[in-house]
């Protein structure tokens, strides 16, 4: 079977899962890009506009998220991005610990089919993912080797994008961190 095949019978999995947050949530927001994505994001929940078009990054974070890609060259079509849970926290509250626990087999799931050799997290809940335990003031940017399921993949803890948009700092460093991706894996 393909990668895209893989994913769509996940993705149909997903749907017919009783998963927390699915109730008061309008789409599942399984996550979209290129099955054979060398890079692979991690953000944190669907948003307003994620949950209304089904789709991640699309609001005012994905407009920035955008631009960080281009100012690497990088097309969007070519990552593959999703969120550590799928449906939209109401009110675009914190994910809690059991949602993200939830989530966690489907979202292995689509590292395992997609196999990345790098992996972006985007704000402290998928840093945790991977590093738990560590800042993000301190790691972001760092790469780290880590070994998943018996495979190495490179992990780098950025700040999220909604963050940047807060806090002039935060944008200068996630725009110097993206900067360095390129260097790690040809895209
Ligand atoms: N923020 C996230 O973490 N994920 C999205 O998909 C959109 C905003």
């Amino acid at each position: 079977m393909s990668k895209k095949a893989e994913l769509e019978d996940l993705k149909n999995e997903m749907k017919k899962a009783t998963l927390p947050l699915k109730r008061e949530a309008t789409n599942l927001v399984f996550g979209e890009g290129n099955p054979d994505a060398k890079i692979f994001f991690l953000g944190e929940g669907p948003g307003y506009w994620e949950d209304v078009k089904a789709r991640p990054f699309v609001g005012q974070a994905g407009a920035l998220l955008n631009q960080l890609l281009q100012s690497i060259k990088v097309e969007r079509e070519n990552v593959f991005i999703t969120n550590v849970v799928c449906y939209r926290p109401p009110g675009n509250r914190d994910p809690l610990p059991e949602e993200i626990g939830a989530f966690q087999p489907y979202v292995d799931k689509m590292i395992e089919i997609i196999k990345p050799k790098v992996v972006v997290t985007l704000g402290r809940f998928s840093m945790a993912k991977f590093l738990p335990g560590v800042k993000i003031s301190i790691v972001h940017g760092k790469v780290f080797d880590v070994n998943w399921k018996g495979r190495q993949i490179k992990v780098v803890p950025m700040y999220h994008p909604a963050a940047a948009l807060r806090n002039g700092d935060v944008m200068f460093q996630i725009k110097e961190d993206f900067l360095k991706l390129p260097e790690l894996e040809p895209i």
